[in-house]
């Protein structure tokens, strides 16, 4: 019989922060803290305890906005796109009037999931098992033999589908959120929102998703990719290195900048942007020229470190890569503690000439799709992470984020009174994480609603 579970149990006092940690040795059943209170430490039961992934779904994923898609993927009425919040399936319409809705995918009588594509265009959808049928905004428009086995006593109207309560759009990216009580996206994304939009309206007409979604999974928890995304530079040299010798990446220095800027968001590059090799060179960095210069005539001649933006992770489980090469959007879906379902976009500016698209959907392709170069890197090594904490011994104590500690100023002293957040002196920072740890903290102690 194991005892392993009454040994790992962790009570919601386990994650309240700030306390001070009492050492734990191996085999100690006493609750120690879970992040500490300034987020450089992280006990490893967050990446590999049920309980608390469980609890993640409560108190993260049914309340923070997530990424459900973008707009060019739904570009009509009757356009949808199945995907999932965490684990609970839903799908993406655009409704008759146009009106952008989301829905739990699972019918109202047995639960079967109503939309089977992951993407397309219908004016109603009907359930494979026995037939119900729902139209775009939801509601059961039809039951087969209606009057004869259900009689009078059956009213549709009460059988609608279950609609997620929100759902908005910023610069062309879809969120989605189950909690009633959700502050507006515009609020949620906070000051975020500047740097998005850096990036997400350097052109007229905004961006578009090109060559449809990547989807595959790893075994890994969803916050070590969310967490890289957020900002680990420091990384590049050993994962990439590989990547680096052959000439698809420039060597890393520690010339750039971390920003987070509120709600566990976060941005971060080396100064010029990421993946400017030699191996692939394209006429994307004329391109990255024009809009440096348009953006330096706009907030002034720091706006010239940030075309391209580099890597980012919006709280929680969404992230993005704009380099010199190309973009990618990405979300790391939750499939258990040790288990996550990655999809994957390339994203390109809408008013790109379509040479220039193609070649970088292609480069994307190379780095960072399923069997890229640098996702490759990355997969493997987040892989091991998660093995090396799934055993006993393994799970117990913490994974340190002390980089770059007492480093920190507003970016406003770095970059002007435009630049929102806070950075520090140096690219080689584990400051977003820290962010991203204490905010998520904050929100499983419910110290923040
Ligand atoms: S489960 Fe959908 S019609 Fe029965
Ligand atoms: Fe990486």
């Amino acid at each position: 019989m194991s005892s392993s579970h009454t040994e790992t149990k962790i009570s919601l006092d386990a994650l309240r922060p700030p306390r001070v940690r009492e050492d734990a040795h191996i085999g100690s059943h006493a609750a120690q803290d879970l992040v500490s209170s300034d987020g450089s430490g992280v006990d490893r039961r967050v990446f590999v305890d049920p309980e608390i992934y469980q609890l993640e779904q409560q108190k993260i994923f049914a309340k923070c906005w997530l990424y459900v898609g973008h707009e060019s993927e739904l570009p009509d009425r009757g356009s949808f796109l199945s995907t999932t919040m965490a684990e609970d399936p839903v799908f993406v319409v655009r409704d008759k009037e146009g009106q952008l809705r989301a829905f739990l995918n699972s019918c109202t009588h047995r639960g079967a999931k109503v939309c089977r594509a992951d993407s397309g265009s219908a004016n109603s959808f009907k359930c494979p098992y026995h037939g119900w049928t729902f139209n775009t905004e939801g509601a059961l428009i039809s039951v087969p033999r209606l009057g004869t086995v259900y009689g009078d006593c059956f009213d549709r109207h009460q059988h609608g589908l279950r609609e997620v309560p929100n759902v908005d759009s910023f610069g062309g990216m879809i969120f989605a959120s189950w909690d009633p009580a959700a502050p507006t996206l515009k609020e949620y994304l906070g000051d975020m929102t500047f740097y998005l939009e850096l990036m997400l309206s350097r052109m007229e007409g905004g961006t578009e998703v090109v060559g449809g979604v990547h989807k595959w999974t790893i075994d890994v928890n969803w916050k070590i990719p969310a967490e890289n995304f957020a900002g680990d530079h420091y990384h590049v040299p050993s994962t990439h290195g590989a990547g680096v010798d052959m000439g698809y990446r420039s060597p890393l220095s520690n010339d750039g900048y971390c920003i987070h800027t509120g709600n566990g968001h976060s941005i971060g590059t080396e100064r010029g942007g990421a993946q400017k090799g030699d191996a692939v060179r394209t006429d994307y960095d004329g391109f990255l020229a024009e809009m440096r210069a348009q953006l330096v005539a706009k907030y002034g001649a720091a706006a010239e470190d940030f075309v391209p933006i580099g890597v980012g992770t919006i709280f929680p489980n969404m992230s993005f890569m704009d380099t010199a090469r190309f973009r990618t959007f990405r979300v790391w879906h939750p499939r258990g503690p040790g288990k996550i379902e990655i999809h994957s976009w390339c994203v390109v500016d809408k008013a790109l000439p379509d040479e220039l698209k193609a070649a970088t959907r292609q480069t994307y392709s190379l780095a960072f799709g399923p069997s890229g170069i640098f996702e490759q890197d990355d997969g493997d090594i987040w892989q091991s992470v998660q093995d090396s904490m799934k055993g006993y011994v393994g799970r117990q104590g913490r994974l340190n984020y002390e980089m770059g500690l007492g480093r920190e100023m507003p970016t406003s002293e770095r970059y002007g009174s435009a630049f929102p957040g806070s950075t520090s002196d140096m690219l080689m920072t584990e400051a977003n994480q820290r962010a991203f740890y204490r905010h998520y903290a904050s929100l499983m102690t419910d110290a923040k609603k």
